[in-house]
């Protein structure tokens, strides 16, 4: 059985979910970095791109400040030619990762906690062949927190069950990362369509909860 998707990001008041040059960019309250952290607890697994590894290097664990006894899900990183640094966080002895890439097998160089997993022929890491995979490995909430390429994909392979988006109030400019980047719908009729379940204040921003339409 495929796991449950679950996709979060932080967005300004413009639209963005990073300063333009791309650099990690804190636009969550407080009161949603506490959301995060409970919802990272309460999954299997936590996925971001190869884009968000390099640009933020986040560690993908949850913290204690927010959660007391966390657990350590599952990490994945969709990253189809194996380029995840050997410093990088996501791949710290401090929790399990997997490294999905795509086509030809990568070597495992970044340790024992770490496993690589090919997913689908290339040139990118089928959606399909991962989450049938992470079903099978027992994986039944998996969250997804970016970056915007990434989430286009999710959301176009039409696996997605939740996407929350929190609005904080700042403004960025620019002509930044936003929710969804990647080729984008050629026709309005490409464009997946969602029902919002749910808007409320969030500290000094915005939640937005969104479900699959249909
Ligand atoms: N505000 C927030 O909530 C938030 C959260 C996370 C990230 N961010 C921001 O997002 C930006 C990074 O986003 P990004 O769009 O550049 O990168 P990304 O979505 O993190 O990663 C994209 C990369 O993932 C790999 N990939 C493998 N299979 C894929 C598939 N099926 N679909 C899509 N990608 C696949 C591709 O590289 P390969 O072809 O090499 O595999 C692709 O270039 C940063 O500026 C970061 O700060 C913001």
């Amino acid at each position: 059985m495929r796991p449950r998707v679950l996709v979060n990001c932080a967005m300004s008041a413009d639209g963005k979910i990073a300063l333009h040059s791309g650099a990690q960019t804190r636009i969550s309250s407080e009161e949603d970095l506490a959301r995060v952290h409970r919802l990272r607890n309460r999954c299997d697994a936590i996925l971001v791109g190869i884009g968000t590894v390099l640009s933020d290097d986040p560690g993908l664990l949850v913290k204690e400040r927010y959660v007391p006894r966390a657990r350590r899900p599952l990490r994945v990183v969709l990253d189809s030619k194996g380029r995840t640094p050997r410093r990088a966080k996501v791949v710290s002895p401090d929790a399990r990762t997997l490294i999905a890439v795509a086509g030809r097998p990568v070597r495992n160089r970044w340790g024992q906690n770490v496993e690589v997993l090919v997913a689908g022929p290339g040139p990118r890491v089928s959606i399909p062949a991962l989450l049938d995979e992470l079903g099978r490995r027992g994986v039944r909430s998996l969250l997804v927190e970016g970056g915007g390429e990434v989430i286009w994909s999710f959301l176009r392979s039409g696996a997605v069950d939740r996407l929350t988006i929190y609005v904080g109030s700042l403004a960025l400019g620019g002509r930044g990362p936003t929710p969804c980047g990647g080729e984008g719908a050629r026709s309005l009729g490409e464009a997946p369509r969602l029902r919002l379940l749910g808007a409320g204040r969030l500290g000094d921003g915005m939640l937005l909860v969104y479900g699959p339409r249909g």
